[in-house]
């Protein structure tokens, strides 16, 4: 039977068949390119990989602090801000001397104003502070800016979170709680806000009048301003403390959400374990680099202060030194090597890359890594700190490549 059939086959047919079906294709009627399934046009509009923007206002606040007003730049693609909800962040792409840096800004303005076409971040010019330097410096109207879609999950859950918030704030970590405030007064979240501001003067305190507004448009919102340099009326004077938020707030349960400089997070974990609060109601915004490992506690002895990274990435094997006191994603950065980032402080794993030799440092409030990643050698670089050579294997990051491409 096999035999049969074998014998019965022909194989000119074959050597035909191929330009038997090259005819049949360019005889056929072009159908054109499909429609793009509706499902899929709202994902891309709700989860962009990129957003070009462009600078539309500057608003100036002072101390090397401006807000910047960011609209949808159609000539390059985008059309709409992405939603979002308040207390995320976007991601800015910054192009210094030809090598690309990240950095996470929350968002100020309300999600509303995202569906009307505009997001508001605010940046203040840290020392020795690369990125948001050279935005203050050099960010005009007009800029054209590149942002990543909305992120993280510093945002009110009803499922998880009381419907009172208990908001804390130092200095420029005001940023997430103006968008919450703005949600909350437009009605898009259903929770009320008290909102513990702490600032070193009155000068120093950022959105003074739009806090006062908020207040005066929402009952459910209100702003406790705490100075810790100057005694004015009508301002609480000292530190945000366990002690002052019990003597202010009395209606429980309440959720805490903290967000500011290092010093004041890690002062005021100290402060909400006294109030004795389930983990689920304490929550942290920690966006941005821990710039001063060497000061941590537990930072080893005797660290050279260079070291070599060998970076492998799509086939290729480049050499690169960087100082062992900045992050291995900083050093990348530096070095002209564009890997995935988001979030810079080790939450979001966007940037999980493979630790294939070599000691580093993570400082502990910092890895939060996946049992098995911690497991099988994979670290997130934006909080990892070279102790000796390495070798790294990071994954491209894939939306800039495809662009390029
Ligand atoms: S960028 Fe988010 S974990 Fe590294």
């Amino acid at each position: 039977m096999w035999e049969h059939n074998l014998n019965s086959l022909n194989p000119g047919e074959f050597a035909n068949l191929l330009k038997y079906r090259e005819d049949k294709i360019a005889a056929a009627a072009g159908k054109g390119k499909r429609e793009e399934r509706q499902i899929n046009k709202l994902s891309k509009s709700l989860h962009p990989k990129r957003q070009e923007l462009r600078v539309a206002e500057v608003i100036e606040h002072g101390e090397n602090c401006k807000s910047y007003i960011l609209v949808p730049d159609a000539e390059r693609g985008t059309a709409g801000c992405a939603y979002f909800s308040a207390g995320q962040y976007l991601s800015v792409f910054v192009d210094i001397d030809g090598n690309i840096h990240s950095r996470p800004y929350s968002i100020v303005s309300s999600p509303k104003e995202s569906l009307s076409g505009k997001y508001q971040i605010t940046v203040k010019a840290e020392e020795n502070g690369l990125v948001s330097s050279y935005i203050i410096d050099h960010w005009r109207e007009g800029t054209a800016v590149e942002v990543s879609d909305p992120m993280g999950t510093f945002t009110y859950e009803p499922l998880r979170d009381a419907s009172h918030i208990i908001g804390i704030a130092g200095g420029s970590g005001i940023t997430p709680f103006m968008s919450l405030g703005k949600a909350i007064a437009d009605g898009d979240e259903d929770c009320s806000l008290t909102l513990f501001y702490g600032s070193r003067t009155c000068r120093h305190i950022l959105f003074k009048a739009e806090l006062d507004k908020l207040q005066a448009r929402c009952p459910r919102i209100r702003v406790i301003h705490v100075l810790s340099d100057e005694h004015v009326d009508g301002y609480l004077y000292g530190y945000i403390s366990a002690h002052l938020i019990r003597a202010c707030v009395q209606e429980t349960p309440y959720s805490v959400f903290v967000c500011g400089p290092r010093p004041m997070v890690s002062f005021m974990d100290e402060e909400i374990e006294k109030l004795g609060l389930e983990r689920k109601y304490i929550r942290h915004e920690l966006h941005g680099e821990l710039l001063h490992p060497t000061e941590e506690g537990d930072y080893p002895q005797n660290v050279p202060e260079t070291v070599k990274i060998t970076v492998l990435c799509r086939g290729v094997t480049t050499d690169i030194f960087g100082s062992s006191a900045d992050s291995i994603l900083r050093t990348l950065e530096k070095s002209g090597i564009r890997a995935p980032s988001r979030c810079r402080s080790g939450e979001c794993g966007f940037c999980r890359t493979r630790l294939v030799s070599g000691t580093v440092y993570i400082p502990k409030s910092m890895d939060m890594r996946r049992k098995a990643d911690n497991r099988y050698g994979y670290i997130h670089p934006c909080c990892t700190y070279p102790l000796s050579a390495l070798v790294v294997e990071i994954a491209a990051d894939n939306e800039f490549h495809e662009r390029k491409e």
